[in-house]
């Protein structure tokens, strides 16, 4: 049983406050009688609830895009740190939330954040080869040797062997830049692959997961849902 404020928010994609409105100005139904109180509590799975006349069924998933702000950790609970859950708006919340694929603490971008867990494999697995995007900004210049051995998969001080990256370099405004595109998710994956070729990494982001581009319009630590096309475009870009 979920209390009906919360219901309608989390299926109508509206805040609990617009919830309860919609409640007052008599627009919801539950079984046919008009709702009056959010705090009731109903079925999802038996009652029938109609908001201005639609009936609505309840979401099966929910699939969100977070822009991860620098200082939280990629994890759903932790006991000392803000995570990237926490900062979740409550009618966006579900109860087992997956992040497919942690940044650290100190990295920014692109986080895909749902309760879908078959989804978040399809994105992490290395086998299905959705590529991740980061923009790495380098302590020093990155030269041909360099790109070459990240292109051919550059071997990290521990002796695990990456894949193939896709590597393009360039200066921002006298700031030395490299675009890398990875399908794998290794711990601290991008930092230790420019440590294997002499280089440091002073900040990264990710701005892409497939086909699937960090939203430039969304602040950082906030979220929304993906729409159907975005939700399309992670897979779009796959090779082979
Ligand atoms: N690689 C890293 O080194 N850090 C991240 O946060 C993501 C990829």
């Amino acid at each position: 049983m979920k209390r009906l404020d919360k219901l309608i928010a989390l299926n109508c994609n509206v805040s609990r406050r617009d919830a309860r409105q919609l409640i007052k100005d008599g627009e919801v139904t539950v079984n046919g009688a008009p709702a009056l109180r959010a705090e009731e509590l109903v079925n999802e799975e038996s009652d029938v609830i109609s908001v201005k006349g639609k009936t609505f069924t309840s979401k099966d998933h929910i699939y969100l895009m977070m822009n991860k702000p620098e200082g939280v950790v990629s994890a759903t609970d932790d006991k000392t740190h803000k995570t990237a859950v926490d900062l979740i708006p409550d009618e966006l919340s579900r109860k087992s939330l997956f992040l497919c694929g942690r940044l650290d603490k100190d990295t920014t971008g692109l986080l895909i954040i749902t309760d879908d867990g078959a989804f978040c494999h399809e994105i992490m697995s290395p086998n299905h080869k959705v590529y991740k995007t980061y923009i790495a900004t380098l302590a020093y210049p990155l030269d041909n040797e360099a790109i070459s051995a990240l292109e051919s998969g550059v071997e990290l001080s521990d002796g695990t062997k990456c894949l193939p990256a896709k590597v393009k370099y360039f200066t921002d405004n006298g700031e030395y830049k490299c675009e890398l595109k990875i399908r794998e998710g290794k711990y601290h994956q991008v930092k230790r692959m420019l440590y294997a070729v002499g280089n440091r990494v002073d900040a990264l982001e990710r701005v892409a997961i497939g086909g699937l581009e960090l939203d430039r319009a969304l602040p950082a630590g906030s979220c929304r849902e993906l729409t159907e096309d975005e939700k399309a475009a992670i897979f779009a870009e796959n090779e082979g």
